[in-house]
């Protein structure tokens, strides 16, 4: 499908296998892992992890005792997800998933909604997820800031760069971020942390709950020092767990996971 083609040469780099391990990507990795080990329905349960990539999340989901099965548009990522003990992985499109009715008791879109500028197609994406749920599962849904752009750049200095600042000036204004040419991300949609709550009513999922991943934390100049897996950690990760469903910190966290239970 075209978008899944616009994105394909910035994954095609492998950036993926790697992206969690590391500074913010590593605070994202533990915050999702936090969250989703509180609310998803207790193992053994079929957990079916759209856009699962190279199978970061489906691997602990995993070793935690879940069926996991991962659906993704990259090849690169669906064989490095299938190569993990206990992982399923198929080709497919969070818009058209070749998956039953009722199969799973909790559907992640952990990064799709990010690849789907066009709003209709994100309400497919969480229809498809509610179909797939089984009544009573969880649906749950990342979505990226509307303002993380602006604030990685500016942290990075290379909002400096007229550019860049175009690309960021637009995506502040709509949403879509377009790198046009520049070394940013691919083409993506950066929410509202409001928007996401009217996609998800609009796929039928009224009563939701948000958390803020990152919060502030992952803006700190000496972030890394803080996810050591010391104590330090421990600590930045109860904190975060204190202040994540404040909704006057939506917009400053990277990323938002917005939840629902299908009714
Ligand atoms: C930033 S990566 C996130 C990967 C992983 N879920 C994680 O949390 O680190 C976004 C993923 O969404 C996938 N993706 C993009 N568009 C998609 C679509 N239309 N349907 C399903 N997955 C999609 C990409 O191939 C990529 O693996």
């Amino acid at each position: 499908m075209e978008t899944t083609e616009a994105i394909s040469p910035y994954y095609e780099r492998g950036g993926e296998a790697d992206r969690l391990n590391t500074g913010g990507g590593r605070l994202e990795f533990l915050r999702t892992r936090d969250v989703l080990r509180r609310v998803l329905p207790a193992a053994p349960a079929r957990v079916l992890d759209v856009g699962g990539g190279t199978g970061v999340h489906a691997r602990w989901l995993a070793a935690d005792g879940y069926a996991v099965r991962v659906v993704d548009p990259m090849p690169l990522h669906v064989a490095h997800a299938g190569a993990i003990a206990g992982v399923e992985a198929v080709l497919g499109d969070a818009r058209e998933l070749a998956e039953p009715d009722d199969g799973y008791q909790a559907t992640l879109l952990l990064g799709p909604l990010y690849h789907l500028p066009e709003r209709g197609d994100r309400v497919t994406a969480l229809r498809e997820a509610v179909r797939v749920t089984a009544p009573g599962g969880l649906v749950a849904a990342a979505t990226i800031s509307r303002y993380a752009g602006l604030y990685d750049t500016l942290a990075r200095g290379n909002y400096l760069d007229p550019d860049v600042r175009r690309v960021v000036e637009a995506e502040v204004a709509t949403g879509v971020h377009d790198p046009l040419g520049q070394e940013l991300f691919t083409l993506a949609f950066f929410h509202h942390p409001d928007e996401i709550v009217a996609e998800f009513a609009e796929a039928g999922l009224t009563a939701v709950t948000r958390y803020a991943l990152e919060g502030g934390a992952w803006l700190f100049a000496d972030r890394d020092g803080w996810l050591d897996g010391g104590e330090r950690t421990v600590a930045l990760l109860e904190a975060l767990r204190t202040v994540e469903r404040e909704p006057s910190l939506f917009g400053i966290s990277s990323h938002l996971l917005t939840v629902a239970v299908v009714g």
